[in-house]
């Protein structure tokens, strides 16, 4: 069994109170975490703003050649990472290494978009006050909270720390509780590299005990936050005097708005939706189609998804474990519900425990709880609509507002379209989708606020600091 201390001040903490946590393959426990207290959490924070004002005055290229420390030994031991991971999210194992190896191109990438930070200069002539010449540098905030999802443990939260920790910030960093181990061995990457006492924290404990103790500090400058809704909109109460970073949930719809190539349109949509069994904030979570191709591609899609493989993480199954029973059942739930009200199984509805076979529902209406709820989980629903106005309308109704689809050769339709869906960003003839990491990222409405992606990240992690020269 794996054990691994929380991290804070360049010192690995035991307060003999540990965090199980469960694999969920074998559903019995991967390792343990320490579980921290009130005193220790407050500990990270003073240790951060300490270790902070010494670490903004180190050279730019200092940061970096600390940082490039601690990511060649994320490269060294990416073997390991990736097992870690997979134990305690059950996800497949290369796709686990595949997270790892895309880390660190972020990492690579972000050191060096961090030199491209530069001052903005201008003069004051067109106010009148043409004797001033303002530089506005972009510095530091302070201390940074991050924290992290499930999903994408590893990634999603260097993501964050690395333009924090490369602008001359500290971290506070909450990994989540699946996906604490690979959290808090990111602690011992730090020792070895010998990143400065203070710089980078790991506080590891459940996020119903310990969340409110963490994201009510009165030392945090920022919160970079990707979650849930719910959880969210508690940051958003305790945090509401500091700079927040939100990505949340979504329900991305993928519209079909022609049939010329059904069998390239399926291929993205069954990656966009039973990528990681579903458990992606991007994944598509409703088609709409028009009725007279409709049988068509639901038939394709239905002989692609007999083809995925279910199973184990370590087999390289497509489809692996949900992330925990009670999950499953909440799927399961949107599966029954949209049964009981008349959509139809094409394929799946089957469960051992929380591994989910994947779910195909057809002639799925708007009355169903899976036309709006987001299930994280491997089950798509089909909504045949026969008009694009219609579809608009629906793909608008929802309260998420994260990505979108759109399948369409005619150029002219599609953009016409895709400035009409209320959502950050809209992909044509592709899956939804984070990446390329260069790209901004960002919800709208109830996904989320701020903007991630790397040149962002770094940007929202400092703010100006204005020089005025009069002469
Ligand atoms: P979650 O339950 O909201 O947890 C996210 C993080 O918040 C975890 O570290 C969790 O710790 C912590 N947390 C829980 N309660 C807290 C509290 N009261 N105060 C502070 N932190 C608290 O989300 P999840 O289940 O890990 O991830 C799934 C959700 O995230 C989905 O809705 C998905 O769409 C969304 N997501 C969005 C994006 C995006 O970029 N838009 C990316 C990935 C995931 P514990 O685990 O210890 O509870
Ligand atoms: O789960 C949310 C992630 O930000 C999605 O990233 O589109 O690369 O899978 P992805």
């Amino acid at each position: 069994m794996r054990e691994y201390k929380a991290f804070i001040n360049n010192e690995f903490i035991e307060n003999g109170q540990w965090l199980e946590i469960i694999n969920p393959t074998t559903l019995k426990p991967a390792g343990r975490v320490t579980a921290l207290k009130q005193k220790d959490i407050e500990n990270a924070y003073k240790s951060a703003r300490y270790a902070q004002k010494s670490w903004e005055k180190v050279d730019l290229l200092k940061r970096i050649a600390f940082i490039n420390e601690f990511k060649n030994l994320i490269i060294k031991n990416q073997n390991e990472i990736a097992q870690i991971m997979s134990e305690e999210i059950a996800k497949n194992l290369q796709d686990s290494l595949g997270e790892v190896l895309r880390t660190v191109e972020i990492i690579d990438y972000t050191l060096e978009e961090a030199k491209r930070i530069d001052p903005k200069a201008m003069t004051g002539e067109g106010m009148g006050a043409k004797n001033k010449i303002g530089i506005f540098s972009r510095v530091a905030k302070g201390v940074i909270l991050a924290i992290s999802p499930f999903n994408y443990p590893f990634n999603l939260a260097l993501a964050k720390i690395i333009p924090a920790l490369v602008m001359g910030n500290s971290v506070v960093f909450k990994p989540a509780t699946a996906g604490s181990l690979v959290g808090a061995y990111m602690g011992k990457l730090a020792f070895e590299a010998k990143l400065p006492k203070g710089i980078f924290n790991v506080v590891t404990g459940r996020g119903s005990e310990v969340g409110d103790l963490i994201t009510s500090n009165p030392e945090i400058d920022m919160i970079s936050f990707t979650g849930s809704v719910n959880v969210g909109n508690q940051i958003r109460k305790n945090g509401s005097t500091t700079d927040l970073v939100l990505e949340l949930g979504g329900k991305d719809p993928a519209l079909v708005l022609d049939d010329i190539n059904l069998e390239k349109y399926a291929n993205e949509i069954i990656s966009g939706a039973f990528g990681y069994s579903g458990q992606r904030c991007t994944a598509i979570k409703r088609v709409f189609v028009f009725d007279n191709y409709a049988d068509k591609l639901v038939e394709i899609l239905k002989e692609k998804i007999t083809k995925l493989s279910v199973g184990n993480p370590e087999d390289n199954a497509s489809i692996t474990p949900v992330i925990d029973v009670k999950s499953s059942d909440f799927i399961q739930g949107l599966i029954d519900d949209a049964k009981t009200k008349g959509a139809q199984v094409v394929i799946g509805d089957k469960r051992q425990n929380n591994l989910m076979w994947p779910t195909l529902l057809d002639h799925v209406k708007t009355d169903m709880r899976i036309a709006w709820e987001e299930p994280f989980g491997p089950v798509l629903p089909i909504l045949r609509i026969n008009s694009i106005e219609e579809m608009i309308e629906i793909a608008n109704k929802s309260n998420f507002g994260l990505q979108a689809s759109i399948f369409c050769q005619d150029i002219s339709t599609a953009l016409n379209v895709a400035k009409q869906i209320e959502v950050g960003t809209i992909n044509i003839n592709s899956k939804s989708q984070r990446g390329p990491d260069c790209f901004p990222f960002l919800g709208i409405k109830d996904s989320g606020e701020g903007v991630q992606g790397i040149r962002e990240s770094l940007l929202s992690m400092t703010r100006y600091r204005g020089i005025v020269i009069n002469y």
